[in-house]
């Protein structure tokens, strides 16, 4: 387990922690259970409490484009213990041809848990229609109903969920909403919200943020808003952390707003920010405790140095260097904080995170760090 001191940090003593291994959920290679690399993680604390995680499967290699199941593991209880979760589930598999699907967020809506993900998102990749799938599962994860097509919402346009988490509205305005934030395809990208306000069984397109030049081939320095991450900060308003695929300003995090419970996005609301430097993946951010997390490989061009980084004052700024959890090759990465009535007096945060000692591909692991600072 990691330790955060913040009390301690907010006082300004030294940053001390303590890495232990962390857990190893998926071991890529070998094609071992049929599946040749996983990617693209996912967790989300569940209502019971226990912790769920998804990730892709891929198949026959480790490119975005082929046939992939979605692999997910329950911690036994309340977080990861000392025990093994159980094996792996299957929450979908889309065969072996063509195109496939990609992860996805989940979210975690009343007491429901919510899976969004995209098939066939890669045109023209044979496969079919671009369609943008929801699974629901009113039993933590442990099983889903049949997917419902969100597609008919989306006109045909690819829209490619996190990867990371949905958010559930805790505060006014629309407090109670369900909400996601996808991409689109490579020439048509740009990001958007899919909006619920009856716990995720009707949706409707909220706020858009689309790329510059819009439907055109992109090249370096074009604002092109990619895989994005929304997070709930304490005055009820959104923000969005936004991979900046064409280092559009600056190597670093793209942060878009929303005061509307994510109606619009404005484009006068986006910001850049400098102190988390980012070589264009899905990073993770999350809110708790009032504080504000993020995790990303902080590095401006490589998928190095797996970093956790907080902020005292809402995402204005990041305390110190934050928290080196791996050095290595490391990838995407989400987090996730159990709501305050399933932390004890020791709140933990956990995060998942692509692992490796020479490809960040090699496995898909899970830190815990302790918000109080016991090791
Ligand atoms: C989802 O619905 C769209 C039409 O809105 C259709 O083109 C697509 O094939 C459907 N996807 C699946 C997986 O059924
Ligand atoms: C990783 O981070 C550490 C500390 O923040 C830094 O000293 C080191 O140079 C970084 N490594 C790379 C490859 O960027
Ligand atoms: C963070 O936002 C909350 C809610 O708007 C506000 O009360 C608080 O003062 C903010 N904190 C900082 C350090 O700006």
């Amino acid at each position: 387990m990691l330790a955060l001191l913040p009390l301690l940090l907010a006082l300004g003593a030294a940053a001390r922690w303590v890495p232990t291994p962390d857990t190893v959920l998926w071991v890529s290679g070998g094609g071992r259970g049929g599946v040749h690399t996983f990617r693209v993680p996912l967790l989300a604390a569940t209502p019971g409490g226990a912790l769920l995680a998804c990730a892709e499967g891929r198949k026959r290699s480790a490119a975005d484009v082929g046939a992939k199941i979605i692999a997910c593991r329950r911690s036994p209880d309340r977080g990861p213990t000392a025990c093994p979760p159980p094996p792996p589930q299957v929450a979908a598999d889309d065969g072996w041809g063509g195109d496939g699907l990609n992860l996805g967020a989940l979210a975690g809506a009343g007491g429901e848990v919510l899976l969004l993900f995209a098939r066939c998102a890669h045109p023209p990749n044979s496969c079919g229609p671009p369609s943008t799938l929801l699974l629901r599962s009113r039993d933590g994860g442990r099983s889903w109903d049949p997917p419902q097509n969100l597609s008919h919402l989306l006109h045909g346009e690819v829209f490619a969920p996190g990867p990371g988490s949905g958010i559930q509205k805790q505060r006014e305005p629309f407090r109670g909403r369900v909400l996601f934030c996808g991409h689109g395809s490579l020439e048509r990208d740009g990001v958007s919200l899919l909006l619920s306000d009856d716990g995720g069984r009707s949706w409707r397109r909220g706020g858009v943020l689309p790329a510059i030049p819009f439907g055109a081939p992109r090249r370096p320095r074009d604002f092109t808003p990619d895989e994005c991450q929304p997070y709930e900060l304490p005055d009820g308003s959104i923000a969005v952390s936004i991979r900046n695929q064409n280092q559009f300003r600056c190597r670093c995090r793209m942060v878009a707003r929303s005061w509307d419970g994510g109606e619009t996005l404005p484009p006068a609301a986006v910001t850049f920010d400098p102190a988390l430097p980012d070589p264009a993946v899905a990073a993770g951010a999350a809110v708790t405790q009032g504080l504000v997390l993020f995790s990303n490989p902080a590095h401006e061009s490589q998928r190095v140095n797996l970093t956790l980084r907080w902020s005292f004052d809402n995402g204005t700024t990041w305390w110190g260097r934050g928290l080196r959890v791996w050095a290595g090759p490391s990838g995407y990465s989400a987090l996730a904080a159990p709501p305050p009535e399933d932390q004890g007096s020791a709140p933990l945060v956990y995060l998942i995170y692509e692992k490796g000692r020479s490809l960040s591909t090699e496995s898909v692991s899970l830190a815990t760090i302790s918000l109080a600072g016991d090791p």
